[in-house]
């Protein structure tokens, strides 16, 4: 198990359990975060008001950070037949898999609201999202640091995948 995870005995039942502690930290506002957090974050927001979302509406963008300085954008790009569209995160983390295969992603920064109206609450990404994410995490045996907020508002930040997705399947599993 993960170094967050511990096995204890529950007194009544003698059955095991394991019981995991995950750690998000919180910016309050915008202005908390430092000047290169925010141009990473702007990049989002920027590429989230180009998202081709005709049907949910539902805009949603993501800036990854190269450990080479690039910033890669991408956007929700949605389809008729509904299941064929794709996250913002995972446009733009397959892209970055695709074209920087040799390059480790540092960070992530995501920003989503639907198309009329502000969101003010922190929006993760999906579970689907999660586990595209979790695999470029075990490749490159380095954290991905995750933020993400909704069009305004507070913004989360957890310094591993890991703790979005505390019992992931990868390739040890296999
Ligand atoms: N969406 C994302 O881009 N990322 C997520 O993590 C959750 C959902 C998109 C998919 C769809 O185009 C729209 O938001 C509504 O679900």
């Amino acid at each position: 198990m993960d170094f967050f995870s511990k096995i204890s005995k529950n007194k009544n039942t003698l059955m095991k359990e394991i019981r995991i502690e995950t750690k998000i930290s919180v910016f309050e506002s915008f202005d908390e975060l430092s000047d290169s957090e925010k141009e990473y974050m702007n990049k989002a927001i920027e590429i989230r008001k180009k998202a081709y979302a005709p049907y949910s509406k539902f805009l949603v963008g993501a800036a990854i950070v190269l450990d080479n300085g690039v910033i890669l954008q991408g956007s929700n790009q949605e389809n008729a037949a509904y299941p064929s569209g794709l996250c913002a995160e995972r446009v733009v983390i397959f892209y970055a898999g695709a074209n920087y295969p040799n390059n480790k992603i540092v960070k992530m920064f995501i920003s989503a609201a639907p198309s009329d109206r502000e969101a003010t609450s922190p929006i993760p990404p999906c579970g689907s999202c999660r586990q595209s994410i979790s695999e470029y995490e075990v490749k490159q045996d380095s954290p991905i640091e995750i933020y993400y907020m909704g069009s305004t508002g507070p913004i989360h930040k957890s310094d591993s995948l890991k703790n979005l997705l505390p019992f992931m399947f990868d390739k040890e599993n296999l």
